[in-house]
């Protein structure tokens, strides 16, 4: 099948002799967030690096990671995580060389994992080379490269995003004696995306990473590159523009890598980051919106904040794919619910304030479910079954916990937990050297939460993750089908579809997956309506058991136990019938997804 989005013909990364060709993959592949920093220190000073990456590559292959997601790692002072650049094209000394890094590609390339890593190209460093040039000498070749100004009376409607840190965008410089705009921290100046030679300097800047093998990238803080006065200087029209010209450039200079778009922003204008088929965008986009219902609807025991925001995802583009998650390393964000749902989250997720950050609440996937076991398993059901390719978060597929006595983000960033050894197997380094703090909690100790002890039972939630994500793999509708929401007689339960239709473009069999979640702590029993399937039969994805069909008024009764979850297959009872009632099912959202 064509490449929808491009003109050239369809090309996988040259650089990766390991992987399988396939110029769909971002759509169905597994995702995982792995800092470089946190995860395996190989060289023993308290920090983790690419070789200590490298020697847990079959770690994440086993768990069945489709590709890595690296946060930054290039060279900065450090004071945001590495989202404060000091050189685009080095990598912190502490984590290896170039040199390590490509390893780091090839190695996981030869095990069929991907790579992506992220750039945050809306803002630097105040130490990086240009800003100093920038300050220093105004009517040099670097004196445009950030956004300056006498007073701070432009852009008084852009909003401040770092509210626990930051009081204004407009930070006073000294040196120049002038402000300087940042939509982030007041170290991070924003660039001047005006200035064409900017855009080439960050088009270099994706070429640079582009040649050293990796899939593709994230584009950090997207929607604030271009600032215009009397607007709130988010996704504008210019912003827009970049992209496509990125867009057109990698697609002629790296056809098949991938861009993915951090916004967070309301659903229809996420939407607009893929583009369209005409103009493409970036590739995958990430759904903020659907994130905070899934917590909001488990606390609330009800199905309707995820059906109605799935209600309101606006189609996307033949060959784009939503980017969902959990966890990440930044602040579960509550800027996308209504002010009365994040009082709501906010008492229910994050009752101590210290569990707060900004407009969100920093603390990690199983600290956030009181540790159960079953909500967690819920949770992640839903992720691998509503549309969109998962982004996992590095350590909470053990069940990791956080430490909210660290600075802000930092509380969920601590180093991976491999077993119950000195520094929970992530370092050799004197335990005084870590770059922080191996998780020592009560509930949450390594002593007990590390992989080899989730290794060595079977029943672990380890391996309950590495089995769901098999299951998933198996079954494309998750990746490319369809979404058709279904409608339940129960306010706890929640149904819907995944409908990979016949002749779909890669061969595969067709399918169609009923996935039923039960949202309320208590069993409950619900009736769902599949007018469209009438008299079809089910199985169960995970044990094959055959379950009683639909009956012929399109009606099935099913009993869910507390925070129960069912992927049903719909049985087929002959080619043609499956396609003749397939495309008898209403359609809800009208994308295409890719067919
Ligand atoms: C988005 C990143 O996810 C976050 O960690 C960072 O602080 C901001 N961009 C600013 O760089």
């Amino acid at each position: 099948m064509a490449f929808p989005h491009t003109n050239s013909a369809p090309q996988f990364n040259l650089n990766a002799p390991g992987l399988a060709h396939d110029p769909h993959w971002y759509r169905k592949a597994v995702f995982y967030e792995v800092l470089v920093q946190s995860f395996a220190d190989a060289n023993e000073d308290g920090a983790g690096d690419f070789s200590g990456l490298i020697s847990r590559l079959d770690y994440l292959q086993w768990l069945g990671i489709d590709c890595l997601w690296l946060p930054p790692f290039f060279d900065s002072p450090q004071l945001d995580g590495g989202y404060d650049v000091r050189d685009f094209t080095a990598v912190m000394e502490t984590y290896g060389t170039i040199l390590d890094f490509k390893s780091l590609v090839t190695q996981a390339h030869e095990r069929g994992m991907r790579i992506i890593i992220d750039l945050p190209i809306n803002h630097t460093s105040d130490q990086h080379p240009w800003f100093k040039a920038s300050r220093e000498h105004p009517d040099g070749p670097f004196g445009d490269y950030y956004m300056w100004s006498d007073t701070t009376d432009l852009y008084q409607d852009a909003r401040v995003i770092f509210v626990d840190t930051e009081e204004s965008n407009w930070t006073f410089d000294p040196i120049r004696r002038q402000f300087f705009w940042h939509r982030f921290f007041g170290h991070q100046p924003d660039l001047n995306f005006a200035n064409p030679a900017v855009r080439d300097a960050i088009f270099n800047v994706v070429r640079f990473w582009m040649e050293q093998g990796i899939d593709g990238f994230r584009a950090d803080a997207i929607p604030y590159l271009f600032a215009e006065d009397g607007t709130n200087c988010e996704n504008l029209p210019p912003t827009h523009q970049f992209l496509q010209d990125l867009r057109a450039m990698v697609d002629a200079e790296f056809p098949g890598r991938v861009i993915i778009a951090e916004a967070n922003q309301m659903p229809h204008e996420v939407v607009d980051y893929f583009g369209t088929e005409e103009n493409p965008e970036c590739h995958m986009a990430f759904h903020f919106p659907i994130m905070p219902r899934l917590y909001y609807a488990l606390r609330d025991q009800k199905a309707a904040p995820i059906v109605e925001t799935m209600a309101n995802t606006p189609s996307i583009p033949r060959g784009a794919q939503w980017g969902t998650f959990l966890r990440n390393h930044d602040e579960l964000t509550l800027e996308m619910v209504t002010p009365s749902e994040r009082e709501a989250m906010l008492g229910w997720y994050a009752p101590d304030s210290r569990m707060r950050a900004n407009i969100g609440i920093r603390r990690r996937l199983a600290p956030l479910l009181d540790n159960s076991r079953a909500e967690i398993e819920l949770i992640n059901a839903l992720l691998l079954a509503l549309p969109g390719s998962p982004f996992l978060y590095y350590g909470d597929e053990i069940g990791m916990g956080d430490n909210i006595w660290l600075d802000d983000r930092d509380a969920s960033r601590t180093p991976m937990q491999w077993n119950p050894d000195r520094n929970a197997g992530f370092s050799n380094a004197d335990p005084g050297k870590l770059f922080l703090p191996v998780v020592q909690s009560l509930v949450y100790h390594y002593n007990h939460v590390n992989v080899e002890a989730q290794t060595a039972h079977t029943s672990s939630l380890l391996h309950w993750n590495k089995q769901i994500l098999k299951v998933r793999k198996a079954h494309p509708a998750f990746g490319l089908g369809r979404y058709d929401n279904v409608e339940t007689s129960h306010e706890s339960v929640l149904a819907f579809l995944r409908v990979l239709p016949v002749g779909n473009a890669e061969g595969e069999a067709p399918e169609i997956i009923l996935c039923v979640f039960n949202l309320s702590q208590h069993p409950s029993a619900a009736t769902l309506n599949l007018p469209g399937l009438a008299g079809r039969g089910l199985r169960d994805v995970f044990g094959g058991d055959i379950f009683p069909g639909i009956d012929d008024g399109g009606h099935l009764t099913l009993t869910l136990g507390s925070y129960d979850f069912f992927w049903l297959r719909v049985r087929s009872q002959s080619s043609n019938a499956l396609s003749t009632q397939t495309q008898a099912l209403p359609v809800i959202d009208g994308s295409e997804f890719g067919y």
